[in-house]
């Protein structure tokens, strides 16, 4: 892992953090993201366009994590946002990014989203079928302003990914059908109030190699053809996110081979690019602090149980997607044990609630404290309080420097808004 390493003394070390001290002040589970290495992967995203001369506008998936000090941080990068609800866009504009650099994707916006959108004047609208544009160019015309929108195409191309974030297949819900998309962007020029831009394809998550994107854009430069030589003006690409991270062993689609392909491919056509990343900037950003709460042995058949007090309520990824999280323990001291085979497990209730199976790792006994690695995306977004745990806290880090971004909640918290309706008090 390019941002982590061990220290005789430090222990486990995140960027430039010594993880040992965070630990011991902050408790656990605790979510920690490395400002600085977000903003490194930025630059770094950033600079792979500049280097291939492509424009490519940066649109953060912020469903990865939409923290406000994430989105800040981005924002002052000069990222702009993808958003796929009214609340996202809420809470984009929140953080400070403008709405000339906000796109919304979504098969389901309502009525209400749809009309916050047009009302704030957002870049583009994905739409996703063409009954959408239809209500689109309603709400436009009833508001008195016009719409910019890019049809979400469904170009049927198997991204090679966990059944479960794959988008770009026909049986799923997503996007256009890609022999309608023309007959429909012939409408979305007829329609009042609608400004058409072009076209978005977004066909899956944790992608781990350039084929699938190829076949995709191969595909979109066909259709954009096609439109073009029919007279209807394109002049946007939006290209999706997707770009995967190597938890395991799985390869990291590079933003040096992403940008190189977009430029074999795309730049012929002079469009206006953009991409929609989120796991790839925040994922390998950020980790979660647990504690060893048990070990148990269950007999020999098995691999000794080490139960930890992070669950599947705080990191749901192992338990839904049967996702590989690298494990690895943050004090010094726990290196100089033998390795074994354990299974890491956490204590809610359901067999799922797994972080390990089998992984060799120094014998890790109660009150140690482990970093579950590459748990910035899809990871403290997704949590629930289910068994009545409450969400963990989160902190932001930068060098030596660490703040709280999000207390820990309390279990007060938990039963704060819940009523006891007053007909039960009439049950005596
Ligand atoms: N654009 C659209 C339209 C999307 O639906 C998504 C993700 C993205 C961009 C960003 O994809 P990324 O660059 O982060 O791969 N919870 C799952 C992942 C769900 C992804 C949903 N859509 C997981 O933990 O693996």
């Amino acid at each position: 892992h390019p941002d982590l390493s061990i220290d005789a003394k430090e222990g486990l070390v995140f960027g430039q953090t010594p993880l040992q001290a965070i630990a011991t002040k902050y408790g656990s589970p605790t979510w920690v993201i490395n400002a600085d290495i977000l903003t490194a992967r930025y630059k770094k995203l950033d600079q792979a366009f500049k280097d291939e001369q492509l424009d490519v506008s940066i649109h953060y998936a912020m469903k990865a994590n939409g923290h406000l000090a994430i989105l800040d941080l981005l924002a002052k990068e000069g990222a702009g946002a993808d958003i796929v609800s009214g609340g996202e866009l809420l809470r984009a504009l929140k953080a400070g990014i403008s709405p000339s650099k906000i796109c919304f994707s979504g098969v389901g916006k309502t009525e209400e989203e749809l009309t916050l959108a047009i009302e704030t004047q957002i870049a583009q609208i994905n739409v996703e079928s063409r009954e959408e544009l239809h209500l689109l160019s309603k709400l436009a015309q009833k508001i008195g302003k016009n719409a910019a929108v890019c049809l979400r195409i469904n170009p049927d191309v198997d991204a090679k990914t966990h059944h479960k974030i794959t988008t770009g297949l026909a049986e799923n819900k997503f996007g256009i059908a890609y022999k309608e998309a023309i007959s429909v962007y012939k409408e979305a020029h007829e329609l009042s109030n609608i400004t058409p831009l072009g076209f978005d394809v977004h066909i899956g998550s944790q992608i781990s190699s350039t084929d699938p994107y190829r076949q995709a854009f191969v595909k979109m430069v066909e259709l954009i053809k096609e439109a073009r030589a029919q007279g209807l003006e394109v002049s946007t690409l939006d290209c999706g996110g997707g770009f995967g991270i190597s938890y395991h062993d799985e390869q990291e689609a590079s933003p040096a081979a992403i940008a190189a392909l977009m430029k074999e491919v795309l730049a012929p056509l002079n469009l206006k690019l953009g991409i929609e990343p989120g796991r790839w900037l925040i994922g390998p950003s950020g980790i979660l602090i647990s504690k060893v709460v048990m070990h148990k042995d269950n007999g020999a058949d098995t691999a000794p149980f080490v139960i930890i007090d992070a669950a599947m309520n705080d990191l749901v990824r192992p338990a839904m997607y049967d996702a590989w999280h690298g494990i690895l323990p943050i004090n010094a001291e726990i290196y100089q044990r033998p390795y074994k085979a354990l299974n890491i497990d956490g204590p809610v209730c359901e067999s799922s609630d797994i972080f390990a199976r089998d992984r060799s790792l120094p014998n890790l006994q109660p009150g140690d404290f482990i970093a579950i690695l590459d748990a910035g995306a899809y990871g403290s977004v997704m949590s629930s309080t289910y068994n009545a745990r409450p969400m963990a806290a989160q902190i932001m880090v930068s060098g030596k420097q660490a703040e709280i971004i999000q207390a820990r909640q309390s279990v007060e918290d938990l039963w704060q808004d819940e009523i006891i309706p007053t007909f039960s008090s009439k049950n005596t």
